[in-house]
């Protein structure tokens, strides 16, 4: 008879509780599958109010860090959240102790995976995080394992669950964009703090674990250019719509010939792409593979059953005893990455202005934009509260004038639009949304 794997859990929140649940009633297969039995010994959380799962037999650690050092813990579940502690100093404390660790945490992943894959290479300990991107969709294991051999140019998608959601319910319903997030938040979509989902933070952690494993660089989410969806307008949505288009908040890592470039914005896809189909809460990442046509993994991104599963398969990694180094390679091998200037970015464009409503207005934008060379693809003059165009000549306040460009440098639309403001032919602040056509 093999010895069972023990389990220390430590947070009881949505996905605790559900892990707790699922080894419970998955033990059986859990056995079969990895030869090992798997069992919860002990679990800790901030509060020992009463949860929808039963506890009974299972010891309660008086902290996380009185969890890790526990002897009779073989593997640490880690799914508290936060980019430091208690999180930081239990999984180090377990690491250092040879005991694997598996967890949910991208935030501290992010800020501190490259310190604990060093504790965990030192002791021959797993730390496997799998459920930290993407949730239920296995994209870590296929960057690590299944394309260890493949090398990759590019890797992208959707990887905010809550700001999926929210875009997706915003343009099929009209809904409001606090409509919305209220609703992920009563999901259990969103981040403790939303602002992480919104401000595209919780993407640009997730897109930094993928970029390292992708490019072998070293996780650095300060690497990345990050924009929210928070200025996204129903108007861009309906625009996007009429266009053609939907707007998906996207990360993207790419190489490219001055070095990895990674960002994170609100992306206008054509609708016909595959990722535009990929709408509320669902996940998506598209890796582009050296020799062979692109891989997209699709699936729920946010949730307990959806990040309990990876948990659980990542737990089952442990007692079959996989061992895999956490990057894909060993630490002293990743390499230092720059933040991609956004300048020299290059692609098509998606603009729109408050025109001010006086002959030659559209005139004068068009001239500022042939200056820079950027080539106008559409050009769209709305009637302020419709679809319907203004007449030429018609007297009112700003109307709204939306362009699509051809693919130009981002500083060129700076420039462009610089120019157009000098002009005082437009009010307010150009809306300017990147194109990504595949
Ligand atoms: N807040 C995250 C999301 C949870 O919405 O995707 C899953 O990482």
């Amino acid at each position: 008879m093999v010895a069972p794997l023990r389990v220390g859990i430590a947070g009881l929140g949505t996905v605790g509780a559900e892990v707790v649940r699922l080894i419970e009633q998955q033990g059986r297969v859990l056995t079969e599958r990895t030869g090992r039995p798997v069992q919860v010994v002990a679990v800790t959380a901030r509060s020992k109010k009463k949860r929808a799962v039963d506890l009974t037999g299972i010891k309660w650690a008086k902290d996380p860090l009185a969890l890790a050092a526990d002897p009779e813990v073989d593997c640490l579940v880690e799914l508290m959240g936060g980019a430091g502690d208690p999180a930081l100093s239990a999984i180090d404390t377990a690491l250092k102790a040879g005991k694997s660790v598996v967890t949910a945490n991208k935030a501290l992943i992010a800020k501190h995976g490259l310190k604990l894959a060093k504790a965990a290479e030192k002791s021959g300990a797993a730390l496997n995080f799998e459920a930290a991107v993407g949730a239920a969709i296995p994209v870590i294991k296929t960057l690590r394992e299944g394309l260890a051999a493949t090398g990759i140019s590019r890797v992208y998608g959707i990887l905010n669950g809550t700001c999926n959601y929210i875009l997706t319910r915003m343009e099929q319903e009209g809904l409001s964009f606090d409509e919305c997030l209220k609703d992920a938040q009563r999901l259990g979509y969103a981040e403790a703090d939303p602002s992480f989902d919104i401000h595209g933070h919780d993407t640009a952690q997730k897109l930094a674990i993928l970029a390292s494993l992708a490019f072998g660089t070293q996780v650095a989410e300060k690497s990345i250019y990050v924009e929210g969806i928070s200025s996204i307008a129903p108007e861009d949505l309906r625009a996007a719509d009429e266009l053609g288009y939907r707007v998906k908040l996207l990360g993207v890592a790419m190489r490219t010939a001055k070095g990895i470039e990674q960002r994170v914005h609100p992306t206008m896809v054509p609708k016909s792409s595959s990722i535009a189909q990929v709408m509320g809460v669902t996940n998506a990442v598209t890796i582009d593979g050296e020799g062979i046509p692109p891989i997209t993994l699709v699936g729920p991104g946010a949730g307990g059953a959806a990040t309990a599963s990876a948990v659980l398969a990542d737990i089952a990694d442990v007692a079959r005893g996989i061992r895999s180094t956490p990057f894909g390679r060993p630490v002293e091998k990743l390499q230092p990455t720059e933040k991609a200037p956004m300048e020299r970015h290059e692609g098509g464009y998606y603009i729109r202005l408050m025109a001010r409503d006086h002959a030659g207005t559209a005139a004068t934008i068009a001239t500022r934009l042939a200056e820079q060379k950027i080539s106008i693809e559409s050009i769209v003059q709305r009637h302020p509260n419709g679809s319907e165009p203004l007449k030429t000549g018609a007297k009112g306040g700003p109307v709204p004038v939306i362009l699509i460009t051809y693919a130009t440098h981002e500083d060129a639309v700076h420039k462009a639009l610089q120019a157009v403001q000098r002009d005082k032919v437009i009010s307010g602040k150009p809306q300017v949304i990147r194109i990504e056509k595949n």
